[in-house]
C-alpha cells in the first residue's frame, strides 16, 4: 500500500503571487529585531515549542533572506526549524535545493503549508502586503494565524528595497486565537539622515492610505515631526541623539515609545501598543 503525502492534498494558496524582488541582507536588521524583542520566543525548546517552526512567508525570487535568516537566528537556538513559504511554484523550485535538515521549504499561502503535528513560534512577512489592498490585510492576518502557538508573533511589515529603513506590525497570538497588537516598530540605519516623514512612505499596507487628519497613524506622525523639530539642537551631537531626543519628546506627550539606549541607537523606535489601539 503506498502512504499518501501529508501533503498529498494541500489546500489551494490564499492570495496571489506578486512582485518577487528581494536583495541579500535586506532583513538583516529585522532578524536583529527578532533576536533583541523576543529572544526567549527563539531559543524555546520546551515541549510544543521544540520543534516549532520560524516561518519566512513570501521570500522572493530567490531564498536569501530565508537562509540568511535561519543562520542568524541559529545562533541563539541551533536546532531551530525554518520554513519559507512561497506562492509561486517557480519561486519554490528555485529554493528546493538549498533546504536542509532543519530549513524547507513549500508552496503556500497565507493558508500557511503546514504538515499534521507542526506548529509555528514566529512569522515574518515583509514586502508581501505592501502589493494587496488595504482590505486584504486583515483576513491574511487572520490566516497567518492558524498554526502559530499562544505567544506567538507575526512581524508584518515593509521595507524600502535595501532595508535601510523599515516599519512593521508586531502582532501577538492570544491563547484564545487571533492576534494582540502589541506594537508597530520603526528602524533607520540613517542613511537618509532623519526624517519622520520618511517613514511614512514605508508604512506597513494598514497604514500608508491613513496619513490623514483624523486618523491615528496620522496623529502619531504629526507628534513625531514636532518632536523631531522641537529637538533639532540635537543634530549637531549627531543623527541617533536627534532620533533618540525625538523618542524622549513623543513620550513626554504621552506615547507609550520604548526610551532604552538598545533600541534608540541602534535606529528603532518601537511603539508599544499601536496608535489608537495603544496597551
Ligand atoms: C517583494 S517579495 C519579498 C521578498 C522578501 N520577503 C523581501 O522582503 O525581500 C514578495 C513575495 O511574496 C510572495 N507572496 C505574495 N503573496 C503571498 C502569499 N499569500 N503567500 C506566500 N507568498 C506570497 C510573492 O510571490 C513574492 O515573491
Amino acid at each position: 500500500m503506498t502512504r499518501k503525502h501529508p501533503l498529498a492534498r494541500p489546500a489551494k494558496p490564499q492570495g496571489q503571487v506578486t512582485r518577487g524582488k528581494t536583495a541579500p541582507n535586506r532583513l538583516r536588521q529585522v532578524d536583529h529585531f527578532f533576536l533583541m524583542y523576543d529572544p526567549g520566543l527563539i531559543s524555546r525548546r520546551d515541549g510544543e515549542f521544540d520543534r516549532a517552526l520560524f516561518v519566512d512567508l513570501g521570500y522572493g525570487a530567490e531564498p536569501l533572506t530565508t537562509l540568511e535568516t535561519a543562520s542568524r537566528l541559529r545562533k541563539l537556538n541551533p536546532a531551530l526549524p525554518v520554513l519559507g513559504v512561497e506562492i509561486d511554484p517557480e519561486r519554490v523550485a528555485v529554493a528546493l535545493p538549498f533546504e536542509d535538515p532543519s530549513t524547507f521549504f513549500r508552496l503556500g499561502g497565507f493558508n500557511m503549508p503546514l504538515l499534521p503535528g507542526e506548529q509555528v513560534r514566529a512569522i515574518r512577512a515583509f514586502n508581501v502586503l505592501r502589493q494587496y489592498e488595504e482590505q486584504d490585510v486583515a483576513p491574511a492576518w487572520e490566516e497567518m494565524s492558524h498554526g502559530v502557538l499562544p505567544g506567538g508573533l507575526l512581524l508584518e511589515g515593509t521595507s524600502n528595497p535595501f532595508g535601510s529603513i523599515w516599519a512593521a506590525n508586531i502582532l501577538r497570538k492570544l491563547t484564545e486565537g487571533g492576534w494582540a497588537q502589541e506594537g508597530l516598530a520603526f528602524y533607520t540605519n540613517f542613511r537618509l539622515g532623519f526624517d519622520p516623514a520618511e517613514f511614512q512612505t514605508i508604512l506597513p499596507k494598514n497604514y500608508i492610505h491613513r496619513v490623514f487628519p483624523g486618523e491615528p497613524i496620522y496623529a502619531f506622525f504629526e507628534a513625531w515631526k514636532a518632536a523631531a523639530l522641537e529637538n533639532a539642537a540635537m543634530k549637531a551631537f549627531g543623527l541617533r541623539q536627534w532620533f533618540a531626543a525625538s523618542a524622549a519628546g513623543l513620550a513626554r506627550h504621552g506615547w507609550r515609545v520604548r526610551q532604552q539606549k538598545k533600541w534608540l541607537n541602534r535606529g528603532w523606535l518601537v511603539l508599544d501598543g499601536a496608535p489608537g489601539h495603544q496597551l
